[in-house]
């Protein structure tokens, strides 16, 4: 079991029900209330009742997903609690992807006014980037995670088995953000990212580490997104844009999907205002069509992601704020950009 200190917690990188029983172990709560994702359930019945009788959990199973991401959700989560006769010194496990762990944070944090909850995420986008930082939150009102919090959790317990049972698209998706950690943040990392060709291949136990420690020591500098933290934001303001323009058709895109191809755009962006050098821009792009499929985007969808995008929340005073890089390895935060700037990027990424 490897340790991985973040700001007020520790993460545990491992054999979950290793990490589970020895961190219970030196804890005392009055119940143990597990919130897990139905697919998750499906997958791992057999440890998932283990566990249940292991570390007397009652268990809150039901699908979840970005529809379901929702206060009435909430109501639910909330009511079974009280229905389990769970107190203040009642412990929450979120066991999912990134929508339990935001939801049920966001449901813990809020439960009486705050319990202590745990984050076990079995997504790869949520094992390096949902799960921590401490942002929780639900969707309302049609806007993604509209109402949340911060509120760190007690612990994380990472565990790439997880990986197994997940479809090859979840996994790709989960690769954009791990994808994302390089470019901002770390050459090293990148380069060893270059001689990936198969993620069902890589060796997380290894790579996780490195991936996780980006996000720690941003989040560390900055835990409430004044300045550092809006470097996660790189591919994102077109990525929320395109997700968004997409939502809902039969072709629709995944997050992680909409911000790959966000990360070509603003890398796109970057070579443009920032002189991030030609020849690193083009192995991005080539990284990036490697592991996800070319998709057209069409003048409709690109004036439609265009409108949607004003509306992001990344936007103060009217203009779009993006975060971008300067360097493979080095962001830049705050660039004001315009509607032409996000078209020709576009644009840019039809063509390669
Ligand atoms: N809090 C943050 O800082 C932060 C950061 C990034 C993303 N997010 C949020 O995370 C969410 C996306 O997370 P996600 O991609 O994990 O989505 P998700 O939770 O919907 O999981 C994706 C899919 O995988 C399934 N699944 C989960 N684990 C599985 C497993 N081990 N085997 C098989 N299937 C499995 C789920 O049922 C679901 O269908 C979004 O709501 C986003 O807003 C939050
Ligand atoms: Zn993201």
């Amino acid at each position: 079991m490897k340790k991985i200190t973040a700001t007020e917690y520790d993460l545990h990188l491992g054999d979950a029900t290793e990490g589970l029983a020895s961190w219970l172990a030196e804890r005392q709560y009055s119940g143990v209330f597990a919130i897990v994702d139905a697919e998750v359930n499906n997958h791992w019945k057999p440890l998932l009742s283990r566990w249940k009788h292991q570390f007397h959990t009652q268990q809150f199973i039901a699908p979840f997903g970005e529809k379901r991401k929702s206060l009435k959700t909430c109501q639910s989560i909330w009511k079974w609690l009280m229905e389990q006769g769970a107190d203040r010194n009642a412990l929450v496990l979120n066991i999912g992807g990134g929508v339990v762990g935001d939801m049920g944070g966001f449901c813990a944090a809020t439960f009486k006014r705050g319990i202590p909850f745990v984050q076990i995420p079995t997504t790869l986008l949520a094992q390096v980037d949902a799960s921590l930082g401490g942002k929780l939150g639900v969707n309302f009102n049609q806007i993604k995670n509209n109402i949340g919090l911060f509120k760190n959790p007690k612990t994380v317990l990472i565990d790439p088995q997880f990986f197994k049972t997940l479809p090859k698209r979840e996994l790709h998706s989960g690769f954009a953000e791990v994808t994302k950690h390089a470019l901002i943040a770390d050459k090293e990392l990148w380069n060893k990212l270059l001689k990936i060709n198969d993620l069902q291949k890589i060796d997380w136990l290894a790579l996780l580490p490195k991936i996780i420690e980006v996000k720690n020591k941003i989040v560390k500098k900055d835990p409430f997104e004044k300045a550092d933290r809006k470097a996660l934001n790189f591919g994102h303001t077109v990525g929320h844009g395109l997700e968004s323009a997409f939502m809902n058709s039969k072709n629709n895109l995944l997050h992680g999907e909409a911000v790959a191809i966000g990360m070509i755009c603003e890398s796109y962006l970057s070579h443009k205002y920032l002189d991030l050098p030609k020849g690193e821009l083009e192995e991005i792009v080539n990284f990036i069509n490697r592991f996800f499929d070319k998709r057209k985007i069409s003048a409709t969808r690109i004036k439609k992601a265009c409108e949607l995008v004003k509306h992001d929340k990344k936007n103060d005073g009217g203009k779009v704020n993006y975060s971008l890089i300067s360097r493979i390895g080095a962001y830049s935060i705050n660039h004001h950009l315009t509607k032409v700037d996000l078209e020709e990027s576009l644009n840019y990424y039809n063509l390669m």
